[in-house]
């Protein structure tokens, strides 16, 4: 049998940095209570204007296949999951290609919102285990979202931010990767998200005026506030029974990075302390299809996931998008 294993993990946290306080001073209304108490940001990383996405997929790419020990000419694919491209098309996996000179790659994006890396890391790894000639895959996770910020828009404004994580799969005959479960609500395709410049409304002067002059990140409309919570712990319940494994076997879990009151009610929940989970919106914002593996990459250098630790990925985002995975950690 062959198996995906994680053999390193990377991240790009941009250098720029934007507190609450700042943010009040550019919406010129105070957010800080709020976002503390309601979803535990204090502050933000956004990219500098010369970068665009596919800098920041290099950047946590370099960091994960220096620590793995992988050069670019050693990539078989390259998976970008992310929906805040470089270009509509193509693909910024292509882009990522030519700046890390991964000249053997094969190259494409998957696009499922924030769900998309753990979308992502699934058929990466299933690409390994079903086809002998992938070898090592880059998958990374990006998110440019300051470029789609309305910031008249507190809403929208106060919580996401920009960043990157990256992993490098090998093949081996230890799992390694243990299973993934995919889930969609779509009757919420048109709750939140960035609605301008597709086909179902292109970006004209006139359209644009919708959302301040550019294609802009909006929450369109509520979907019930319990939402992650009931459906996480049923696609991690799901995913665990298919393993032969229970809630108690899981080392470390990682979630979706918007809110961190809906991380402890799922905790609470699934009946498992807060110490096996860590979280990172409170220094780097909501980093949507980037969130998981850089939370990821925290845990590992912190190291607070240790060889043979039975890892949890669980990602919901606008789609309305689910992804869960599970790894045994053999790095
Ligand atoms: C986005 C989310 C944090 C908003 O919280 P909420 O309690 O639903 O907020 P509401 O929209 O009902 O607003 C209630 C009040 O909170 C305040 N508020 C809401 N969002 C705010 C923000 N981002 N910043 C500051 N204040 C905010 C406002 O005062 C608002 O009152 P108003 O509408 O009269 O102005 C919450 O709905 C959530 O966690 N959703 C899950 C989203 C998710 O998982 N998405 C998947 C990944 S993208």
């Amino acid at each position: 049998m062959r198996y995906a294993n994680i053999l390193a993990t990377g991240r790009y946290v941009p250098e720029k940095v934007l507190t609450n306080a700042d943010v009040e001073r550019i919406i010129g209304e105070p957010v800080d209570a709020w976002l503390q108490q309601n979803v535990g940001i204090k502050q933000r990383h956004l990219m500098a204007d010369n970068q665009v996405t596919s800098d920041l997929c290099v950047e946590a790419a370099k960091q994960a296949m220096e620590r793995a020990g992988v050069k670019p000419q050693d990539l078989d694919l390259i998976i970008i999951s992310t929906d805040t491209p470089d270009y509509l098309s193509p693909a910024t996996a292509s882009a990522v290609q030519a700046k890390l000179g991964a000249s053997n790659a094969g190259t494409y994006d998957i696009n499922a919102a924030c769900a998309g890396w753990v979308t992502a890391l699934d058929v990466a790894s299933k690409t390994i285990a079903a086809d002998d000639s992938y070898q090592r895959i880059l998958v990374v996770g990006a998110y440019g979202m300051s470029r789609y910020i309305n910031w008249k828009d507190k809403k929208t404004c106060t919580l996401f931010a920009d960043g990157a994580g990256a992993v490098v799969l090998g093949a081996s005959d230890k799992p390694g990767f243990m299973g993934a479960k995919l889930l969609a609500a779509g009757e919420y395709h048109d709750a939140l998200g960035v609605y301008t410049g597709g086909t179902y409304r292109p970006a004209t002067a006139q359209t644009l005026e919708l959302t301040n002059g550019k294609p802009s990140v909006q929450f369109v409309r509520k979907f019930p506030a319990t939402f992650n919570t009931e459906r996480w712990p049923m696609l991690l319940k799901q995913l665990l029974e298919r393993a032969k494994l229970t809630m108690n076997d899981v080392d470390h879990f990682v979630f979706t990075q918007l809110n961190l009151r809906t991380i402890e009610a799922t905790m609470k929940v699934l009946e498992q302390p807060m110490s096996k989970t860590n979280w990172t919106m409170d220094k780097w914002g909501y980093t949507g299809s980037a969130c998981i593996p850089m939370t990821l990459d925290d845990a590992v250098v912190q190291g607070r996931i240790k060889k043979g630790d039975l890892v949890a990925l669980c990602a919901s985002g606008g789609g309305l998008a689910m992804a869960s995975a599970l790894y045994r950690w053999t790095a």
